[in-house]
């Protein structure tokens, strides 16, 4: 025999087993665990927020204007888009060397006793690699792009355009890739090709993705 207690309990079991109990109850907790998460989340964010809200403004800062970003805007890349009117020749870009790269590469880039710019070629896959401008760089527009960004080197970006030209043509000459007065702009620059043009091969880490396409 069953006392009325043990029947209530009975019957509630059974009320709770049926399709439509089983249907709501797990309903019912999603909801209420739900509502606990999103409490959660906003007694964390609130504050945070709230603080954002209430950082002070200090006034500074301004938005670029097209000249500012034009000036920062200094990679030239591979294929010389970008390159600047102006020009200059190896005869021309020696006087500005003699005065402002001289005293640390020597007077023709050639002497070990500095640092190198001229030479070499045909060393970089042997024990002793010596890489320069002739044997290393891969384009002449990265070198120009470099003179025009870091050099002079205690002044750097304060060469204008025919400057650049024309430190690059006298170190392209140096390096025997191209004539005394071969005249360096933004149309013959870009198609004199380096000795070592073809000297690289593409990164072969799966998590590189080269983009550039190969100008020459
Ligand atoms: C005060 C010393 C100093 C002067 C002056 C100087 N350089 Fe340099 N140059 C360096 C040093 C150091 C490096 C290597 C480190 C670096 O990249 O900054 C270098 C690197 C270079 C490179 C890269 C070489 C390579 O293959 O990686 C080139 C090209 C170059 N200089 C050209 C010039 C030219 C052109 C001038 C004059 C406009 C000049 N430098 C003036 C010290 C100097």
């Amino acid at each position: 025999m069953f006392t009325r207690s043990q029947v209530g309990l009975a019957h509630n079991y059974r009320l709770r087993a049926t399709p439509q109990n089983f249907l709501t109850m797990p309903n019912h907790r999603r909801i209420s665990r739900g509502l606990r998460t999103t409490a959660l989340v906003t007694m964390i964010w609130l504050p945070i927020f709230t603080a954002y809200a209430q950082l002070p403004s200090y006034g500074v800062g301004l938005v670029p204007s097209p000249e500012e970003i034009e000036a920062w805007d200094l990679t030239i890349p591979p294929d010389g888009e970008g390159l600047p009117t102006g020009s200059g020749t190896a005869t021309l870009g020696k006087a500005i060397y003699m005065n402002r790269c001289a005293s640390c590469h020597g007077k023709n880039g050639g002497d070990s006793k500095y640092y190198l710019l001229v030479g070499g070629q045909g060393t970089l896959a042997t024990d002793k690699p010596v890489p320069t401008v002739g044997s290393f760089w891969q384009f002449p527009t990265t070198l120009w792009s470099y003179m025009r960004r870091a050099k002079p080197i205690d002044e750097p970006g304060s060469f204008n355009s025919d400057q650049v030209y024309s430190v690059t043509a006298y170190l392209l000459y140096l390096n025997d890739i191209i004539g005394k007065d071969d005249i360096l702009d933004a149309t013959t620059l870009p198609q004199i090709r380096m000795p070592n043009r073809d000297g690289y091969v593409p990164d072969p880490r799966p998590d590189v993705v080269n983009t550039s396409e190969s100008p020459n």
